[in-house]
């Protein structure tokens, strides 16, 4: 290949750089910023694209800066941690505009603004590290399943950071006894004292896991598998409400920017008027809870049976009104649906895969307004385009900046029915 020399143009989602070759393919180098030029020594070629394996920075981006972690450079998670804070919101402007445009197919887009994190260092309340058949506990290195060894982590809060630190010297002093396990979510609350630990254990047993399991309770609320009572952590919402969250249960990463979300999403409520909200992926009612307090009216759908029970112990904690949690399917749900019973607005927070499944149901049920959160630019533009081409329009977009350091965010794009 002939083209060794490429300009980084942007940030695609996925993180990488891309850059677009003079035979006309594109190109992506993976921790290149844009406005760079780097030379490639090693090149992966692709049917109309190319992927670089290795490469030298000929001209460094103002932006580019050495990251505050060793483990970035590695290739952890944090794939932008070598770019100022400030670039990095802009890159992730790019990456959501450009996939409302080339997988959404959106013309004339609403500004798109992404809210910074109060902290870009030191945010995360939870991480999963993984734990290798040797016994040694980190994160996987990008693409691949090679361990890079942790001991702490600057993107972690500090307190979840000590835990971090206690737990991998636990995980030394045992690492026969830890290998019985592939993977642990640490979590920490704010304000609360005890991190909660939960391991994944492998079928393997391995002698002294009493003793490592011992060890980790003196500092740990410890959770195996599945466990019958896995714990609840209590975090802080607005209006000095706590949020009761199983540890198993899903939580949001960064709870600073949780609450950023929350707050547009009560706004955005009011502004557009509505009254009865369905929503659909609900957790432990994150969001429930907050249009609750700001006097709507609603059914939350959600799968995990523990998190409906703790969203239980938050109202009547709170002293909210009765919201009706339903334990299900949020598709089944819609299936079941003859009307949306008054909703006015369905709010939908799904995983990653985002939410194919559910939008011809709502295209036929047809809320005035859709609110829809997704940690996937990608599916959510696919979503956005199906929800589009049955008659809704995007009315705003802001992008919540809930990974500092790495090129994932949050979305939350506003969808209402276009008058007929
Ligand atoms: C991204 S989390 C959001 C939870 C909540 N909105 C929050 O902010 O904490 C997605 C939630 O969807 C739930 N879930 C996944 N698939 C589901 C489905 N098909 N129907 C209902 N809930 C589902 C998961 O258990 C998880 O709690």
């Amino acid at each position: 290949m002939k083209d060794r020399i490429w300009s980084i143009d942007k940030i695609v989602p996925g993180g990488a750089g891309m850059a677009r070759l003079e035979d006309g393919r594109v190109a992506f180098a993976h921790g290149a910023l844009p406005g760079e030029r780097i030379q490639v020594d090693d090149v992966q070629a692709h049917k109309g694209y190319a992927v670089a394996r290795s490469f030298q920075v000929l001209t460094p981006a103002r932006e580019r800066r050495v990251p505050p972690c060793v483990l970035a450079e590695r290739g952890c998670g944090c794939d932008l941690m070598h770019a100022e804070y400030a670039a990095q919101l802009e890159y992730k402007t790019t990456i959501v505009r450009d996939a409302l445009e080339r997988v959404g197919k959106f013309e004339g887009l609403p500004p798109i603004r992404v809210e910074a994190s109060p902290n870009e260092l030191g945010y995360r309340s939870r991480v999963r590290l993984h734990i290798d058949e040797q016994g040694r506990a980190g994160y996987h290195q990008r693409g691949t399943r090679r361990l890079l060894e942790v001991n702490r982590c600057p993107v972690a809060r500090p307190e979840l950071d000590r835990a971090i630190e206690r737990f991998t010297s636990i995980v030394r002093e045992h690492a026969g006894a830890a290998a019985g396990f592939s993977e642990v979510e640490l979590r920490v609350a704010p304000g609360d004292a005890r991190p909660s630990a939960w391991l994944v254990p492998r079928e393997r047993t391995t002698r002294g896991r009493d003793a490592f399991e011992r060890d980790l309770a003196s500092a740990f609320r410890v959770v195996v598998g599945r466990d019958p009572d896995s714990g609840v952590q209590r975090w802080p919402l607005a209006d000095e409400a706590m949020l009761h969250v199983p540890t198993r249960a899903f939580v949001q990463v960064n709870w600073d920017v949780n609450l950023l979300m929350v707050e547009a999403l009560v706004a955005g409520a009011r502004e557009r008027g509505v009254s009865v909200f369905l929503e659909l992926y609900a957790g432990t009612g994150n969001f429930t809870f907050a249009l609750l307090a700001a006097g709507l009216r609603g059914t939350a759908i959600e799968t995990n049976t523990e998190a409906v029970r703790a969203a239980e112990l938050t109202r009547v904690d709170a002293g909210l009104p009765e919201a009706k949690f339903v334990i299900g399917d949020s598709l089944d749900h819609l299936r079941g649906a003859v009307d949306l019973g008054g909703a006015d607005l369905v709010v939908l927070d799904p995983p990653r895969t985002g939410a194919a499944p559910v939008v011809p149901e709502l295209l036929r049920l047809r809320p005035r307004v859709v609110a829809y959160f997704s940690c996937d630019p990608a599916t959510l533009a696919r979503d956005l385009r199906s929800l589009r081409a049955g008659g809704y329009a995007l009315e705003a977009i802001r992008g919540f900046d809930m990974f500092p350091c790495t090129h994932h965010l949050e979305v939350l794009a506003w969808m209402v029915l276009a008058p007929a």
